[in-house]
């Protein structure tokens, strides 16, 4: 049984797309893009091509994209890059309080190594104040980290707003796009950008590859030696179909993204007023709108996400209890803590995070089956 999956959020599935542009990649062009022969050439054609087509919708050049092998790592070069780079500019940072994990431990790792990090706190929607980025920034500031969207409640950050005010102060600013994607436009331009990260399995694309986003003239320090691919930022033999599909997976996400979030947001919205008012104390996380248009976060009070989640999976719906990465941990979410969730609820929080396959059906069949079940559940604790 294929089952309703709703953990969009932790990955999706590869478009037909996507797949048939990186098939060739896999089987009669295997090239090496460093080699001069025929077969190298054919790859770095491929590349090239796919750095023009992500250029094109980041609106940026295409020397200003470098890939790398997804989320994570291009969180941490832009990070530690950027840290050990500009080290003569000063050693203070700011942060939020809700990133991912993957750009959260970069900035611990670094109060190790004697920098100052300022850790934004956020409202009980996941917004950060724009009054207290101002206040926090300084002379010594070298680099603002700012998610665009968040993974677990969906909450749009005003990453245009937080641009500007970097801008202004000449302090160079990053945001995480891996969640906004599929929804939101990244142009560079329009958001004050000097770094975005995007990685491919988000938005219909293959696991295991990313790219950053530097403006020209940002400083970045490599954070891997080896050859002098990518400009000697990020060294390694290239990822061929891997990068093939980045670019057909963003350009598929981005010229269709208005459509799909339209349909996306109806749905959402069906699912959250359902729930909401079938389950008693059924609560919505994050924010009603600047939310993203897949993502649904609940708390049902007295059920735990763990349960929740291995119940909803009998049913055949797919969920997570939090993030995909906090999956099988006992740590509570460090996003729910920062919105100030009562404690008691943080532990009953579930993430339904629809996409492209999911139905106006599925939502229906969830309607139906959640809300007996958690009455079951409640029944039995
Ligand atoms: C917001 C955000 N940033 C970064 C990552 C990490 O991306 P990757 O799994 O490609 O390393 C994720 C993945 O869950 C994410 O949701």
């Amino acid at each position: 049984m294929e089952g309703i999956y709703l953990d969009h959020a932790a990955t999706t599935y590869l478009a037909p797309e996507v797949l048939q542009a990186m098939l060739p990649y896999f089987t009669e062009l295997y090239g090496n893009a460093e080699s001069v022969h025929f077969q190298g050439k054919k790859a770095k054609i491929a590349i090239d091509s796919a750095r023009e087509e992500i250029a094109k919708h980041l609106n940026c050049k295409s020397s200003e994209i470098i890939f790398t092998s997804g989320g994570t790592e291009s969180n941490n070069l832009a990070i530690f890059g950027t840290a050990y780079a500009n080290k003569g500019r000063g050693r203070h940072l700011v942060t939020s309080k809700i990133e991912h994990s993957s750009v959260t431990n970069c900035f611990k790792e670094l109060e190790k190594k004697g920098f100052e990090v300022t850790w934004l706190e956020v409202d009980n929607e996941g917004f950060i104040s724009l009054g207290d980025l101002k206040k926090a920034l300084r002379k010594d500031t070298m680099l603002v980290s700012i998610m665009y969207a968040n993974n677990e409640i969906g909450t749009i950050l005003p990453v245009k707003e937080i641009g500007e005010i970097c801008k202004e102060q000449n302090i160079p600013f990053h945001t995480d796009a891996c969640q906004a994607a599929g929804a939101l436009s990244l142009d560079t331009q329009d958001l004050n950008l000097t770094l975005l990260t995007l990685n491919a399995s988000k938005i219909y694309g293959p696991k295991g590859i990313g790219a950053l986003y530097i403006k020209t003239g940002h400083e970045i320090k490599p954070t891997q030696f080896g050859g002098s691919h990518e400009r000697n930022i990020r060294a390694g033999t290239h990822n061929v179909p891997g990068i093939v599909g980045l670019a057909k997976a963003l350009q598929l996400a981005q010229e269709n993204r208005e459509k799909e979030n339209a349909r996306l947001i109806a749905l959402r919205n069906k699912l959250i007023t359902g729930l909401t008012t079938m389950i008693p104390e059924c609560t919505l996380n994050g924010p009603k709108n600047l939310r993203l248009p897949n993502n649904v976060n609940i708390s049902i009070r007295a059920v735990h996400s763990a349960d929740s989640v291995l119940q909803l999976d009998e049913l055949g719906i797919y969920a997570s209890p939090g993030s995909a990465c906090k999956a099988g941990s006992s740590q509570p979410s460090h996003v729910l803590e920062a919105i100030n969730l009562p404690r008691n609820l943080r532990h009953t929080a579930i993430r339904l995070t629809l996409g492209h396959k999911t139905t106006e059906e599925d939502i229906d069949y969830v309607l139906q089956n959640v809300p007996p079940l958690i009455e079951k559940m409640r029944k039995c604790a």
